[in-house]
């Protein structure tokens, strides 16, 4: 199968050449403080998807075939599916913030797992950004922001000399931050940058899932990466409850992701889960029940957040048949698989005992933009004169 060819052992010198396992400084290696809780069901790696095609599609490649019910799960999707060996398995979280918040809370409080040593690997579809990738594209992210999180007039209403509705809250205009004591904490969230570069060498060279109506649709762009076949990248996510379309909410949020995470973030994908997704792993983390640094965020793109250039409208070319879905799900799974079974084949000798996360100072957002989990310099700087203060 397609998924088995060499970028892995091709990797693997690499990759055993990358960040060393956990030994940095204790501020950045809070899975030492993690104890296994014995005699649970302790997973390598649990894929979290957010609705049935995003879960269907892992359950006969990974045969997940043993459901574990728990407390607190999406009442339409009440199983936690495993492989018999508990190595891998599956949570479906339902769609946008509330559930993916309600069902990861869950997970990690449940008593019947031990996920102190275990893997996250969200996977889920997005709308993509033609600037940064194409139908198909499959995309790591080192940032989430939330961009719905904001004030909004109606673009009708707003003032003349703005260029969007929205604005930042505890702001007076767009393009402005708010001060810290103004932030909710989960404005922006930062993962681990050294597995992020593990997950693109496993993966960068993998060939992506297509198809003929994508492939036609593309072409109406005429730049690149639009344009292009998909392929494996690096970008970053927005979480939006809101599902927005259209060049000038596109560009708006874009450009708020590049406000939050001072020009470091690229808004690349849009998706309605992954902040809320990470607040519950960040307090899960704070109560030493998950290891944040072992959290990948795969997004693969079913459909252009905008039209193409011409005279189709925002609204119709949100409607038109893009042909991005399938491929978008396939490839969770071309790319994801390859992943999974990586970290499987490496447990003992990298990723048991962990990949130490970049240092928390030098302005990272490692973790939410409270500091939460960030320890040393980049909270300290926080308290005296606020990381986002402007
Ligand atoms: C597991 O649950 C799914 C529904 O999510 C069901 O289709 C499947 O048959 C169940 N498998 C077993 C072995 O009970
Ligand atoms: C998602 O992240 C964004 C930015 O990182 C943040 O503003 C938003 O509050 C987060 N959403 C949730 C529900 O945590
Ligand atoms: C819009 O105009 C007002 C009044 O002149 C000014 O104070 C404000 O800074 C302008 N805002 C933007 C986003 O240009
Ligand atoms: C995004 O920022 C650019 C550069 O400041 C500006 O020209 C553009 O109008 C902004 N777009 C929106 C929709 O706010
Ligand atoms: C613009 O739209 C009209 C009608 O919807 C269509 O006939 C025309 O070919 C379009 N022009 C371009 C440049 O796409
Ligand atoms: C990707 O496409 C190939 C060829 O169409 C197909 O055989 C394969 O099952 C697809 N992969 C997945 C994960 O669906």
């Amino acid at each position: 199968m397609r998924f088995l060819t060499s970028p892995l052992t091709l990797a693997s010198s690499l990759l055993l050449a990358l960040a060393a396992p956990a030994a940095a400084a204790p501020s950045s290696s809070p899975m030492s403080d993690l104890a296994p809780r014995a005699g649970k069901i302790a997973p390598k790696v649990m894929v979290i998807s957010m609705f049935t095609p995003e879960r269907e599609v892992w359950i006969e490649p990974m045969q997940l075939v043993v459901n574990y019910t728990i407390p607190g799960l999406s009442p339409l999707f009440p199983y936690i599916a495993c492989n018999k060996a508990h190595e891998v398995c599956i949570v479906t979280t339902g769609e946008a913030e509330i559930n993916a918040a309600s069902t990861i809370m869950a997970v990690t409080l449940s008593t019947k797992f031990d996920f102190t040593s275990t893997y996250w690997l969200v996977a889920g579809i997005a709308g993509i950004n033609p600037y940064h990738g194409t139908l198909g594209t499959a995309a790591f992210a080192r940032f989430s922001v939330q961009v719905g999180l904001e004030y909004e007039l109606d673009a009708r209403q707003m003032p003349s000399n703005w260029t969007t509705g929205y604005w930042a809250l505890g702001s007076s205009q767009p393009g402005e931050l708010p001060d810290t004591s103004d932030l909710y904490g989960t404005e922006v969230f930062e993962l681990n940058t050294n597995l992020l570069q593990r997950a693109m060498i496993v993966t960068k060279h993998l060939t992506l899932n297509d198809s003929t109506t994508a492939a036609a649709y593309r072409k109406k762009f005429d730049y690149a990466p639009a344009n292009l076949a998909p392929k494996v990248t690096q970008c970053d996510v927005l979480t939006s409850d809101v599902y927005f379309a259209g060049t000038l909410l596109a560009e708006g949020f874009g450009n708020y992701t590049d406000l939050v995470t001072k020009g470091k973030g690229t808004y690349c994908t849009t998706a309605q889960e992954d902040n809320a997704t990470l607040e519950a792993m960040v307090r899960a983390h704070k109560a030493k029940l998950v290891d944040y640094s072992r959290i990948i965020v795969l997004r693969t793109a079913s459909d252009f957040d905008r039209a193409p250039p011409g005279n189709v409208t925002a609204y119709d070319a949100f409607e038109a048949a893009q042909g991005g879905f399938e491929p978008a799900i396939e490839n969770l799974v071309v790319v994801g698989k390859p992943l999974v079974e990586h970290i499987i084949k490496y447990w003992k000798s990298i990723y048991k005992a962990g990949v130490a996360p970049q240092s928390g100072g030098a302005g990272s957002f490692y973790g939410d933009n409270l500091g939460t989990i960030r320890s040393g310099p980049a909270q300290a700087r926080r308290i005296r004169r606020g990381l986002m203060r402007r």
